[in-house]
């Protein structure tokens, strides 16, 4: 499937709720399973990547039911009511999906396997087999492309015979998917499980397990601990609410931005605006633009905003983005340099070396996409220098998304602001996370022409 997109005619106007957040999504699947007790999830996305978390549960006995469009409930089998699955569980794109998993499979009392697409196997495991093998799981990946690292399918072995103890770990990279997989894998082990990152990753995790009674602390931004001993090992079944995805919503500001918003504005609705998430919208404040929470409340333990673009925008400039804001906007980058490129001025991204090891590498995929639409982009090796101007239109161009969901949108929004029609080519990959995108887009204004590929 790729997508023809004509330049926008008009400006964008409305009101628009996003799929909800596909990192709380995997969460409240497996926690819920893990509960005892039915859990109802509200909101839930029906995303891919999201149902391959609920399959690889229900593959191990777990009851899912759907209740309406966006919406489950899922009956708890307990800390430790999982039964071993009878073939490998399949996981798809979704990378979130197996490092959660690594550290649930890994204190397992069965042997299991994590598979995943093409894609998928592409990306580094070692960052949690590591850990999970110093509290004493047995699990191991494939040799691959970099020597002394490790890539799926994991082979995991389950728990040894005297449980997994807990572990002191400095990760290296601020990731909530090495945080997550090891904090999980705490709550089945001895002693405590303390997680100490370069920079505050999302903390939904903690949110979470905070929310439905889980031994979690969290003494301050970026380090969290698990201390299961003394805890009754039960966690209890809530209502989870899942709210909008906030890099789902960033498209859709980025794209009244980038083409401007009619009276009224772009309203984007209950967006998850958690802290750990929102370096997208100080990306924005510092380019100039005007984007708000309005109306910020607390929805099962993760605050929740509608996002506001007025219109009347100033111009966009380019700004240096770097440290802990880059980790809260690390999915966001591709679109934030879709606007750099709308931008007057040079725009330089650093300490973004994670987006080489995201669905693409995204600092490559990024700059080929830039480039073009005739933008002038480099690569850093940790990051990216864009040079922009708002005083042309970028030139019409055919993009292949090279798997990448974001990448797909990323170009779809910018082709909006192209001389010409573009191509995007091979988009089934925004399955994964955002299926209603040409929907939503086309209700404020965005006409994306989906069409068969291979002409
Ligand atoms: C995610 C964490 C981030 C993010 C990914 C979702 C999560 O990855 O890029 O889209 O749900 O924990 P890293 O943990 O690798 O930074």
């Amino acid at each position: 499937m790729d997508w023809r997109v004509v330049p926008s005619r008009g400006v964008l106007t409305g009101r628009a709720r996003v799929p909800g957040d596909k990192s709380i999504g995997h969460r409240a699947l497996l926690f819920g399973a893990l509960c005892n007790g039915a859990c109802e999830i509200v909101g839930l996305s029906s995303g891919e990547d999201n149902q391959r978390t609920a399959q690889a549960l229900r593959a191990m006995g777990v009851r899912i039911e759907e209740k309406g469009a966006h919406g489950v409930v899922v009956h708890g089998v307990g800390l430790r009511g999982l039964k071993a699955p009878s073939s490998p569980l399949d996981l798809g794109n979704s990378g979130t999906s197996m490092r959660l998993f690594a550290g649930l499979m890994a204190a397992q009392s069965f042997p299991s396997v994590l598979m995943g697409d093409e894609y998928l196997t592409k990306r580094p495991m070692r960052r949690v087999t590591e850990p999970l093998s110093r509290m004493g799981g047995r699990l191991r990946g494939q040799p691959g492309k970099k020597a002394g690292e490790e890539y799926p399918p994991l082979e995991i072995l389950g728990d040894p015979a005297d449980g997994l103890v807990g572990i002191t770990h400095d990760s290296k990279v601020a990731s909530a998917q090495v945080k997550s997989a090891i904090l999980i894998a705490g709550l089945y082990a001895r002693g405590v499980t303390f997680v100490r990152e370069p920079g505050p990753s999302r903390d939904h995790t903690e949110r979470m397990l905070a929310y439905l009674g889980g031994p979690v602390e969290t003494p301050r931004p970026g380090v969290a601990r698990v201390t299961p001993d003394g805890w009754n090992g039960v966690l209890s079944a809530r209502r989870l609410v899942v709210p909008g995805d906030p890099s789902s919503a960033a498209f859709l500001v980025a794209a009244a931005l980038a083409v401007g918003t009619g009276p009224g504005g772009v309203v984007i609705e209950a967006t998850c605006h958690n802290p750990t998430r929102t370096g997208f919208l100080d990306a924005l404040r510092a380019m100039g633009a005007h984007a708000e929470p309005v109306g910020l409340r607390e929805e099962a333990g993760e605050p929740v905003a509608d996002w506001v673009v007025p219109p009347g925008q100033p111009e966009l400039r380019g700004v240096e983005l770097g440290g802990d804001l880059v980790v809260r906007a690390i999915d966001e980058i591709p679109i934030l340099a879709v606007l750099a490129a709308r931008a007057r001025g040079t725009t330089v991204v650093r300490n973004a070396a994670e987006l080489r090891v995201k669905e693409s590498d995204r600092v490559a995929t990024t700059v080929r996409m830039l480039r073009a639409f005739g933008v002038d982009a480099d690569e850093l090796p940790d990051g990216l220098v864009v040079t922009g101007s708002p005083d042309r239109k970028l030139d019409a161009a055919c993009v292949d998304s090279a798997g990448d969901h974001r990448i797909a949108m990323s170009a779809a929004v910018a082709a909006l602001c192209a001389e010409g029609e573009s191509r995007v080519i091979d988009v089934a990959n925004v399955a994964t996370s955002f299926p209603s995108f040409r929907a939503l887009m086309a209700s404020l204004g965005a006409e994306i022409t989906g069409v068969e590929g291979e002409e």
